[in-house]
């Protein structure tokens, strides 16, 4: 990475984001008390006003303290603000559909590329208090609490996660064919609603892996730096370095990193061409 920020510019650029995190997160909690209205990107995408305010809190909290910053918000798009090196990917609330169903499962999550490389991630779900939070080199914490990911080495015995996109119903490349095929080889697959606090808590040890099609920059921003962080490997699902813009995603302890790619490459091998 080209002249990477000095450790003490972390510091500052890591307490900006926790700070606007959890503003963002006492927003939602607001909202999920006091009600609030929703809109429909598509018949199963909802969006609401708790995504917006959440949003507009957060890029107003860090442009407050870097003006020169830009950003890669979910609801606003990319704002270019100047020639910083800089761009903060958000997600303002990650698991909206939970959201909406008062299922207490999301979060806000808040991730910072510096010369298109990521460098930091916060994440903060509000629900249960818990702030995730890594940056590059720096390791990666829970409340404070260094955390690591899970030493299981066997598929088998492995617990995973994974998510649907919510063009599920129009595209073939919908995940129902990795999933059947995980079902029958791990111990367990889970489906929480938020991506990246899947990848949270694959750092953290609570899942083994996780894998998923058709992702946002904004789901997987904040997530992978804190996965990395945590000893943990993320690649595409052929085994290559991960994009945060190649939609497709393999997150794992390392350990069982291998088992998952092969057993997407069986399912990719089994699906016809043109298919
Ligand atoms: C969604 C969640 C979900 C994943 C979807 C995402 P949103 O984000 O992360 O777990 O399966 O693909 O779009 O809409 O709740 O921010
Ligand atoms: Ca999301
Ligand atoms: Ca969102």
């Amino acid at each position: 990475m080209g002249c990477p920020p000095y450790q003490s510019d972390f510091t500052e650029l890591l307490e900006t984001a926790m700070t606007a995190a959890r503003q963002a997160g006492s927003i939602l909690t607001r909202y999920a008390l006091s009600g609030f209205r929703v809109e429909y990107k598509n018949p199963i995408n909802l969006v609401t006003e708790a995504d917006h305010a959440a949003e507009q809190s957060v890029i107003d909290s860090i442009r407050s303290r870097y003006p020169s910053h830009n950003f890669l918000a979910e609801e606003r798009g990319r704002l270019d603000y100047g020639s910083s090196p800089y761009v903060w990917i958000i997600d303002p609330l990650d698991g909206t559909t939970n959201f909406a169903h008062g299922f207490p499962a999301y979060c806000v999550s808040i991730g910072l590329e510096y010369q298109r490389q990521s460098v930091l991630g916060v994440i903060y779900d509000p629900t249960r208090d818990e702030l995730f939070s890594a940056t590059h080199g720096g390791g990666a914490h829970m409340n404070g609490h260094p955390i690591h990911v899970s030493e299981t080495a066997i598929l088998d015995q492995s617990l995973l996660v994974t998510g649907f996109a919510y063009d599920i119903r129009e595209t073939k490349q919908n995940n129902l064919d990795h999933f059947v095929r995980f079902a029958l080889r791990a111990q367990g697959i889970r489906r929480t609603g938020s991506a990246a606090l899947d990848l949270c808590y694959v750092a953290a040890g609570r899942f083994d892996g996780f894998w998923e099609v058709r992702l946002n920059p904004w789901d997987m921003a904040a997530g992978t730096v804190i996965l990395r962080e945590a000893g943990g490997e993320v690649t595409n699902f052929r085994g290559e370095a991960h994009s945060l813009y190649g939609q497709e995603l393999v997150a794992s302890n390392g350990l069982i990193h291998e088992a998952m790619l092969t057993v997407i490459q069986e399912s990719l091998d089994a699906t016809p061409p043109g298919a």
